[in-house]
């Protein structure tokens, strides 16, 4: 990381942490870009003049995590009450104003829907030493945000939000509670900005929310459902790739799952939540479908798209969940051969129906039930990738591989399923955004290497 050597750009350093899920990810990039186009300069936190910590309440003790956070920024900085730290994301949602008293160098406080004008916020109160400011009045309506006068050149691989927030309030989740009611934006700003990315070099778009496919069914819908959503981004000019995350088994349509046969662009990989492959854990989580809904799915999506790589988020030890409702779950994941999964033990989250349920899991036997679930996640994906050695596959090319061989010059991209790919392509030329032809020769434990087909 560069170090700023002009006093002013030391004077208007920034840094940000983040937490949490693709959409924080794309979030921080979106406030980077945002300061980056008002002159700030990228800087280690030691010398930053702002330092932004973009947090996730999800799962586990996240507010221990942002303190310790808040802490290791204190000693960085020296506890400099020149330096503006914001907390944002949806620990900032949940814990508003508190930041001010659990950490005297926050003075600004990022909710949800506070993103938007969080340059400005950042700007003013670098004038204004002494103020605070939490934002984190909801809005009814999607707020677009502003396009940062960036260099012109977009990453190969971009990442588009449809939406913001959930309506679902599955039993244990904190989302709706942190990002909000559900808000579509409008399709015609969904399309210029990919139209946008693309004429700045995008190959690849992932569209992003809380529950994409329920994109259109709230009271801010503009009449395009999600499937016409995708068949029209699908068709824009220069898109080689189409994905998107994270769709809800219960919203996915037929027309959802014709869009994998009919839309070119539209990679063969789904992640799909599955939480529980119990139909009784399933209801008291209030997820709306049951296993052999889920099945179906899957069925219904390899029978249009063979190939179809599916993956899955699952929790184990929900309150009240059996050794039989467990086994049903790995059952579910053998029967689905998910190429990865997300797994976590059930965790208590404030103000969610799951934190007042009976019959907890004491964390013992939710670790055993993880680390079984995991190893069977290793043999299924493990397999999953063997069976790839020898087929010929498109790359996009993200950018140098961390692993270098001596006298090659190894390259990094994702297959269409997603995988992590390595490559050696013709040394002393930057391939990033290319889409080579490759043959995989061989297996590793998450990712794939090949050769030049
Ligand atoms: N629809 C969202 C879900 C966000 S939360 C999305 O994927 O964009 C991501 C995952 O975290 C969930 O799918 C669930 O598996 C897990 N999760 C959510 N709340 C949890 C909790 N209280 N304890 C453990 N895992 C949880
Ligand atoms: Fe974490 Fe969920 Fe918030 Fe993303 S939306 S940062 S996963 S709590
Ligand atoms: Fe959470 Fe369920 Fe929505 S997992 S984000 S309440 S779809």
């Amino acid at each position: 990381m560069s170090v700023p050597s002009t006093p002013d750009a030391a004077a208007k350093g920034f840094h940000i942490v983040t937490f949490g899920c693709q959409m924080n990810v794309h979030d921080s990039r979106w406030l980077e870009q945002a300061l980056t186009s008002r002159g700030f300069v990228p800087a280690p936190v030691e010398t930053a003049r702002v330092v932004v910590v973009n947090t996730c309440s999800v799962r586990e003790k996240p507010e221990r995590k942002v303190l310790s956070t808040l802490g290791r920024i204190r000693q960085a900085t020296g506890g400099n009450p020149d330096v503006l730290v914001a907390v944002a994301g949806c620990v900032a949602q949940q814990l508003g104003e508190t930041f001010f008293d659990l950490e005297g160098q926050v003075r600004l406080v990022i909710g949800s829907d506070g993103m938007a004008g969080a340059p400005q916020a950042i700007e003013a109160l670098l004038e204004q030493p002494t103020k605070r400011l939490a934002l984190l009045d909801f809005s009814s309506r999607y707020l677009e945000r502003e396009i940062p006068a960036t260099s012109g050149q977009a990453d190969p691989v971009a990442l588009v939000n449809i939406m913001q927030g959930c309506d679902n309030f599955c039993a244990y989740c904190i989302v709706p509670f942190t990002r909000g009611r559900q808000k579509s934006r409008p399709t015609s700003a969904v399309l210029d900005e990919c139209r946008r990315l693309l004429d700045a070099g995008a190959r690849e778009i992932t569209l992003l929310g809380q529950n994409v496919n329920a994109f259109g069914k709230d009271a801010q819908a503009d009449g395009v459902s999600f499937a016409e959503l995708l068949r029209k981004v699908g068709a824009l000019p220069g898109l080689a790739r189409l994905r998107y995350v994270t769709p809800h088994p219960r919203d996915m349509g037929p027309e959802d799952v014709a869009a994998f046969a009919e839309i070119p662009a539209l990679c063969p990989r789904l992640h799909l939540p599955l939480q529980s492959g119990a139909d009784a854990v399933l209801a008291r989580m209030g997820r709306g479908y049951d296993r052999a809904a889920y099945l179906g799915l899957v069925e219904s999506l390899r029978t249009v798209r063979p190939d179809i790589a599916v993956s899955a988020d699952i929790i184990v030890g929900f309150p009240g969940e059996t050794e039989g409702d467990f086994q049903d779950t790995l059952d579910v994941m053998r029967k689905c051969a998910f190429a990865t999964s997300f797994s976590f033990c059930y965790s208590d989250r404030p103000g969610t129906r799951a934190s007042g349920f009976a019959d907890k899991i004491p964390l013992e036997t939710s670790r055993r039930r993880l680390m079984e679930l995991q190893s069977l996640q290793e043999e299924l994906g493990g397999a999953w990738l063997e069976g790839r050695v020898g087929e010929t596959v498109d790359l996009l090319i993200e950018g140098r591989s961390p692993r270098q061989t001596p006298g090659l010059d190894s390259w990094q991209g994702r297959d269409p399923y997603g995988v992590p790919v390595h490559v050696s392509l013709a040394p002393d030329a930057d391939h990033t955004g290319e889409m080579p032809v490759v043959r995989i020769v061989r297996a590793g434990r998450h990712s794939l290497i090949a050769e030049p087909a």
